[in-house]
């Protein structure tokens, strides 16, 4: 399989909340190094300095005041760090690349629940991805009650409850529901990168499908580590 990115292979998760991204991404990530392969897990908002200081200032609702729009702007211009100072230099490098979140969740979030109008998303996001598409991106999907109770439940066991939901766990049912469509929807228009995987399954089964739709990506791929050839002759 041809692949779009320099030599490596760029997988990004996609999904409602609580559709068990995080545990999928683990255990790709330890499949493909038992391979041999070189695998970076990564994130967003975040993955990159600036990216990452930005995150907070989207997840506690810090730029909620001052409109989807900013709130958009600023996912895109953390998208932008990310993608030109980790992932397009591992890409290059061969490096699988495991991504919790991609542009999809802007065009999701921002472009169908934030109500913005889809030229401004496509501008942002071409600007923000500068030519680096995921070549394979897998949404667990999941109806949205069940994945917000999972969630809910998951920051009342991490802190006693003290983990308050993030700006966006926060909504309602409806949207979430919404959210959920719009991921669907875009599986069905773009089905050579998208697959849809069913999240409401044993963890092990959702395992083994994503397994088996990474497959045919991995032909090309070789493992880059090499020994160091500390004091060639
Ligand atoms: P995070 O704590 O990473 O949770 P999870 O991915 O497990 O849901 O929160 C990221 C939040 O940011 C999530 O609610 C979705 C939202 N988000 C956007 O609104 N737009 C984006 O472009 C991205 C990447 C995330």
């Amino acid at each position: 399989m041809k692949l779009a990115t320099g030599a490596g292979l760029f997988v990004s998760f996609e999904g409602g909340e609580g559709a068990g991204k995080s545990t999928q991404i683990r255990r790709l990530a330890d499949m493909l190094r038992r391979k041999g392969l070189d695998v970076i897990t990564t994130r967003e908002p975040g993955g990159s300095a600036g990216a990452e200081a930005l995150r907070h200032v989207l997840l506690s609702g810090a730029a909620e005041p001052f409109g989807v729009r900013m709130e958009a702007l600023l996912f895109a211009a953390a998208r932008n760090d990310h993608v030109e100072t980790v992932i397009r230099p591992a890409l290059a490098k061969g490096f699988v690349v495991l991504c919790d979140r991609f542009m999809d969740s802007s065009r999701v979030y921002q472009g169908v629940t934030g109500n913005l109008e889809p030229e401004f998303i496509d501008a942002l996001e071409r600007i923000a991805v500068n030519g680096v598409v995921p070549h394979l991106t897998l949404i667990l999907d999941l109806a949205a009650a069940t994945g917000l109770a999972r969630a809910r439940g998951r920051l009342t066991a991490e802190a006693n409850g003290a983990a308050a939901p993030d700006r966006f766990e926060r909504e309602e049912v409806d949207t979430h529901e919404k959210r959920r469509q719009a991921f669907l929807d875009i599986a069905a228009a773009d089905p050579k990168r998208c697959r849809v995987i069913d999240a409401d399954r044993p963890v092990g089964e959702i395992a083994d499908d994503i397994a088996g739709a990474i497959q045919p990506f991995l032909a090309d791929l070789k493992p880059v580590s090499q020994p160091e050839s500390v004091g060639a002759e």
